[in-house]
């Protein structure tokens, strides 16, 4: 006679290696949904994080160092733990400096012995303290087609801050998803959670329904039946940046944000007359092209925007298109109706910027280059960067190429390789970067 367990072993067996394929499904690439923010034209992300999970809505910024998150207001959750100050998680955070001490009621805000870091809000740099912080985080996996099941990490590894640094970020959203080049930003967190190739890629919905996407690991990328995004791109070497560039009491510290080295500027293929050492980076780590996601339109050192204006409008001009009243922030503004379209394509002068080499050109398409302000107005969507208040929010890039820019492109960060892929979403195709159904 058999026994009992003799008889149900192969059913335990079934039942146990059916949890265990279950638990180590290993997703070769995840996503996440990007929409745009009507009132602060910041893109916002959404995560799940916590148990009970809730979602949690936070503005991507490229240049970020690590994911921060008000804690203040309604933080609930069963498998929140603060990193105790010398623990793995502390150093693999680069939170040596503080260890939190705080005499009031246990919080995720309020803990003993706890490493810190220094939240920064990247759009109006205000900086403060936060308690790094573990939580288990959510998002849908993707074989490059469509999304697909979710999957955890049980510690993610955030900074926990207060509700006032919120100030300035997009209604709804929570803190700041970061995508910079740290080991605890979004992009090296769940590569190495998940055994994923050290990449990254985006594609920035101009549309505020219609969300892009964010890629984590290696494609294919498909927006299109029977295409691979990733199979179409142009590569350009990221460029180290030895002094950071955001927020005044980082400076001095290696930038953890994206460069790329833009050599010349043209216009219908004529090259700007620029101060060529602006275009490099300097040591003390002003000048250069850097990515921002943060900035709405790209900013220009003054020299470099008077050069790009004053050569664009004489371009246009000479295709009669008719200049009219600047309207803030944009300082050249143009006649709608003096502005024809074949086929849907704007014809206005082309804006290149030239790479490596001439024929290494990362061009900036109509739809990225003009800013429809009004029925009549469109107006060429790059800001003076003296006309930056703030003193400390002045860039220090000589370019920051900004959202509006880089929409409708797909941007893809090799970390490991340290270079960027990219391509413009072919105009055939209007609905570009919402063309992959993210957040279905
Ligand atoms: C931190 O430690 C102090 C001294 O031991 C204690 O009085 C306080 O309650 C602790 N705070 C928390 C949040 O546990
Ligand atoms: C070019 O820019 C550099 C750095 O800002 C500056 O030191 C230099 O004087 C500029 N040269 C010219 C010819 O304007
Ligand atoms: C601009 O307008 C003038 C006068 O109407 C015309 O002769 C010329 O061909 C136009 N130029 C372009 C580029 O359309």
């Amino acid at each position: 006679m058999p026994s009992l367990l003799q008889l149900f072993f192969p059913i335990f067996f079934l039942i146990i290696t059916s949890c265990q394929a279950q638990k180590s499904f290993r997703p070769s690439a995840l996503v996440l949904p990007v929409t745009k923010d009507v009132k602060t034209l910041q893109y916002v992300t959404t995560i799940t994080q916590r148990t009970p999970p809730v979602l949690v809505k936070l503005v991507v910024d490229l240049g970020g160092q690590f994911v921060w998150i008000d804690c203040q207001s309604s933080y609930i959750s069963s498998s929140y733990r603060p990193a105790r100050c010398g623990s793995s998680q502390c150093k693999i955070a680069n939170a040596h400096s503080f260890c939190s001490t705080c005499n009031n009621i246990p919080s995720p805000i309020c803990s003993n012995n706890t490493c810190e870091l220094s939240p920064q809000n990247g759009v109006t740099e205000f900086i403060t303290g936060g308690d790094v912080t573990m939580d288990v985080l959510s998002l849908k996996s993707t074989n490059g087609y469509k999304p697909g099941v979710s999957v955890s990490v049980p510690q993610f590894i955030f900074a926990c801050t207060r509700s006032f640094l919120l100030e300035g970020l997009a209604e709804g959203t929570k803190g700041i998803a970061a995508f910079g080049r740290t080991r605890i930003a979004l992009p090296t967190q769940l590569a190495a959670a998940f055994s994923l190739h050290r990449k990254f890629a985006m594609c920035l919905s101009p549309s505020m329904e219609a969300p892009g996407a964010i890629f984590f690991g290696d494609g294919p990328y498909s927006f299109f039946p029977g295409s691979d995004v990733s199979k179409s791109l142009t590569y350009t070497k990221l460029i180290n940046n030895p002094k950071s560039t955001n927020g005044v009491a980082l400076r001095g510290e290696p930038s953890f944000e994206y460069f790329i080295g833009v050599t010349s500027v043209t216009i219908n293929g004529k090259q700007l007359p620029l101060n060529s050492s602006l275009l490099s980076i300097g040591k003390n780590g002003v000048g250069g092209t850097k990515l921002s996601t943060v900035a709405p339109y790209s900013i220009l050192e003054t020299s470099v925007y008077k050069a790009l204006t004053e050569t664009f409008i004489r371009e246009a001009v000479s295709r009669n298109i008719t200049r009219v009243a600047s309207v803030a922030p944009f300082g050249a503004c143009f006649s709608s109706k003096s502005i024809v379209s074949i086929r849907g394509r704007l014809q206005v002068p082309s804006i290149d910027l030239v790479l490596q080499s001439k024929s290494v050109t990362w061009p900036i398409y109509p739809t990225n280059s003009l800013v429809k302000v009004s029925d009549d107005v469109m107006c060429l969507g790059f800001i003076d960067g003296n006309s930056v208040e703030d003193v400390d929010n002045k860039p220090r890039a000589s370019i920051v190429l900004g959202g509006y820019q880089l929409e409708n492109n797909f941007i893809q960060f090799d970390l490991a390789t340290s270079r960027v892929g990219f391509t413009s979403m072919p105009y055939e195709f209007t609905a570009g970067c919402a063309n992959f159904r993210s957040s279905v």
